[in-house]
């Protein structure tokens, strides 16, 4: 299902295992904001007839920022402040501008991340079973939501310009592999 062309860096894994509270706090902040980007993409009128669907994806997002919020107060860490990931910017500066390929970019950018998302989550609900057993169930819980997002976003956009969306979907595709391969020092999901 998902067509990634570059491969997580081998540092992501390691570097997320060793620093736990600060991906949850990331995590928390991730959702918060795949929540209000839901209602944001609301604002296109290509996605008028979505809006109930949409509505469903922020409800679905806010309630994963509150089991994480969950999960920090369990384990004692405070909620901080969020970290901007220079991958999810780099997708989004590249949104065009223009009433129907703003519509199209900006939902092509929002199932990368839930794509990328969906992949990290298997990879670590792989990975920390038997190491941190409560948090490889939690990840293993969101794949398939995570995943069914990615799919919402691009029959979003394959609704509105089929054509028009597979070309950038292609285009997109490149630009995710070169960000990716730039690598993020700061231990993120993304
Ligand atoms: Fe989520
Ligand atoms: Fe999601």
């Amino acid at each position: 299902m998902l067509l990634f062309r570059e491969k997580i860096p081998a540092d992501w894994l390691p570097k997320v295992l060793n620093n736990i509270p600060a991906i949850l706090i990331d995590h928390a902040h991730l959702e918060r904001k795949a929540a209000t980007t839901a209602i944001t993409l609301e604002k296109y009128r290509q996605l008028f007839p979505y809006v109930h669907e949409l509505n469903a994806i922020a409800i679905e997002e806010l309630q994963h920022f509150e089991l994480v919020l969950q999960l920090l107060k369990t384990r004692g860490i405070p909620f901080g402040q969020p970290v901007k990931s220079p991958w999810i910017s780099g997708l989004m500066q590249s949104v065009r501008q223009g009433v129907q390929f703003q519509a199209i970019d900006h939902l092509i950018c929002c199932a990368l991340v839930e794509g990328r998302s969906c992949e990290k989550f298997q990879i670590l609900a792989r990975e920390l079973a038997g190491i941190d057993d409560e948090l490889a169930a939690f990840y293993g819980s969101l794949v398939e939501s995570e995943g069914n997002h990615y799919a919402s976003y691009l029959i979003m956009a394959r609704h509105i310009d089929e054509v028009e969306t597979d070309r950038r979907l292609d285009w997109y595709l490149d630009l995710d592999a070169k960000l990716v391969r730039q690598g993020n020092p700061e231990p993120m999901l993304h």
